[in-house]
């Protein structure tokens, strides 16, 4: 069953129109992955959709010496086939490359940053932007205090008084437990102010995962079922087929499943999907919200974490049809590392609404698919009234009604889709489980925007809604730091999984334990 969807083309609104943002764009960190793969391109889409403004410098900076020209032709290299139209035309790449500088600059010390001002504003003057900058941070994080520093120390960092802007972006990760995040934001905020800070998390520029809140609070039919009155448990899954990305075993090594995915966007998928409605739709409201939950979050059973916390690592094993290594023999990885690629958990969300439905939450590396979604089970009918002989072979089974689920697939094949019951025509009552759903591709036209995109829209905006405030990211430490601390302590050596299988047997045991399985999505 398809819900009636006619294809639809973006409206025309006045809140649709593009409005072009006029700021520099000055991104620390220009010879890494993240800027040649995400953040390039999406500001080349930007530019492209008339968003940003057509003298906004955009200035990547990093310690190699390299010329304008040849920044460009590297970008230029790296963004094909990362933009939405696929390939960039030579005609179209050198009106954006016009506005694409680079400057050297050892970040770490404090020695280049005078000349690196007077560049910025020579830049700035001769493209007629003035004092309105955004610093994107895509560099290692022992970096991130010690630019803000520098560029505080040289005049870079305008007063509260100011007529001039400052907006500072940090990728993730922002510390690695709760007090280094701590430390981090308490320095960080003896420089800069909490609306000059824009923590990101790429999972809340999605457009699917902001469509969880669309979904939630512009309908009226579901929210009332959202409950512990109705729901039986929660699912979330973010799960990849990929392992590691060449370079990334050092980082990877570092930070491990839980700091890598679970903190951050799978406690944000969990918020979203859990939260009260804000009283308005603005960015204080949603965090207070979203506060709530994270601060409401407790272990799923009762002992010590090994009881609700499964960590995994993956061996050899074959994902998507080729032959995958183990987590162990990947470049960069020492032989006893006891890093875990998987993570599996049930926690509770103590709250009025919640109390006693369990959410189960997975990530993990080297799974069978690609896929990220959010999938409510509701509980069964009170009496099972209908059932139905399904037999498989000579095998036959009576079974009952399933329980309806909602399932908001994150990516791919973008999707929100409602199952239920039905009656199978014929002369009996048999039961039939349907799906209603709603699917992007059929419904809209328009591919949908990058994540980066929108996040980096947002910055220049100055709409902090989809970014992360400091407590929130705290109260997320703060769930997951003992966690860590307790692996650490115990030495936990996480449980094998074979590449390709959807993670270690305990992740299963934790489900069947409570009588239920996890789901196998389908791409
Ligand atoms: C990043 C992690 O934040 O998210 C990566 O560092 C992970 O390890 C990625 O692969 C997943 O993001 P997406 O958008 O591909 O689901």
């Amino acid at each position: 069953m398809t819900a009636q969807n006619t294809p639809v083309t973006p409206a025309a609104s006045a809140s649709d129109a593009p409005h072009a943002e006029s700021a520099s764009v000055i991104i620390f960190g220009a010879s890494g992955d993240l800027t040649a793969r995400k953040l390039l391109p999406a500001l080349f889409d930007l530019w492209s959709d008339g968003y940003l403004a057509d003298n906004a410098p955009i200035i990547g900076v990093a310690r190699r010496e390299k010329s304008d020209e040849s920044f460009r032709a590297e970008m230029y290299e790296a963004i094909n086939g990362h933009v939405r139209a696929g390939a960039v035309s030579h005609e179209h790449w050198s009106q954006f490359a016009s506005r694409l500088f680079y400057r050297q600059l050892d970040i770490a010390s404090g020695d280049g940053y005078p000349d690196f001002k007077k560049q910025v504003e020579a830049i700035e003057d001769q493209q007629g932007v003035s004092h309105r900058r955004v610093v994107y941070m895509a560099t290692s994080p022992d970096l991130f205090l010690p630019a803000i520093e520098h560029l505080g120390l040289c005049g870079m960092i305008p007063g509260r008084d100011s007529s001039h802007q400052l907006r500072v972006v940090f990728e993730k990760p922002f510390g690695r437990d709760l007090t280094s995040a701590q430390e981090l934001s308490g320095n960080l905020r003896r420089l800069l102010r909490e609306e000059q800070i824009y923590r990101i998390d790429h999972y809340l520029g999605k457009e699917t995962v902001q469509n969880i809140l669309l979904f939630r609070f512009g309908n009226s039919i579901f929210e009332p079922l959202l409950n512990r009155n109705q729901v039986d448990h929660v699912q979330i899954t973010v799960s990849e087929s990929q392992g590691l990305e060449r370079g990334r075993g050092g980082y990877y090594d570092n930070s491990g499943a839980m700091r890598d995915v679970l903190q951050n966007h799978v406690l944000q998928l969990l918020c979203l999907i859990a939260m009260e409605p804000p009283a308005l739709f603005n960015a204080r409201d949603l965090h207070d919200e979203k506060l709530k939950v994270l601060k409401a979050l407790a272990p799923g059973n009762k002992g010590d974490v090994s009881k609700w916390v499964i960590p995994g690592q993956y061996s050899a094993g074959v994902v998507d049809g080729q032959a995958a290594v183990s987590y162990l023999s990947e470049e960069r990885i020492p032989a006893d590392s006891r890093t875990e690629t998987f993570v599996a958990m049930k926690v509770l969300v103590d709250n009025w609404r919640w109390a006693g439905v369990p959410f189960y939450l997975r990530t993990g590396k080297r799974l069978p698919s690609r896929v990220s979604e959010i999938a409510i089970q509701f509980k069964q009918p009170p009496l099972n009234l209908f059932s139905t002989v399904e037999c498989e072979g000579d095998m036959c089974a009576l079974v009952g009604a399933r329980p309806n689920k909602l399932v908001f697939r994150i990516q791919p094949s973008e999707s929100i889709k409602l199952s239920f019951s039905t009656k199978r025509p014929g002369m009996q009552y048999q039961i039939h489980p349907v799906t209603m759903d709603f699917n992007y591709k059929e419904t809209f036209t328009q591919a949908l925007p990058e994540a980066y995109e929108r996040l980096l829209l947002d910055v220049l905006r100055g709409d902090s809604t989809l970014f992360m405030r400091s407590d929130e990211l705290e109260a997320a430490w703060h769930f997951v730091t003992p966690i860590l601390d307790y692996w650490d302590q115990n030495k936990t050596i996480p449980e094998p999984y074979r590449s390709g299988s959807w993670g270690p047997r305990a992740a299963d045991d934790l489900l069947l334990n409570d009588d239920r399985s996890w789901r196998s999505p389908t791409v």
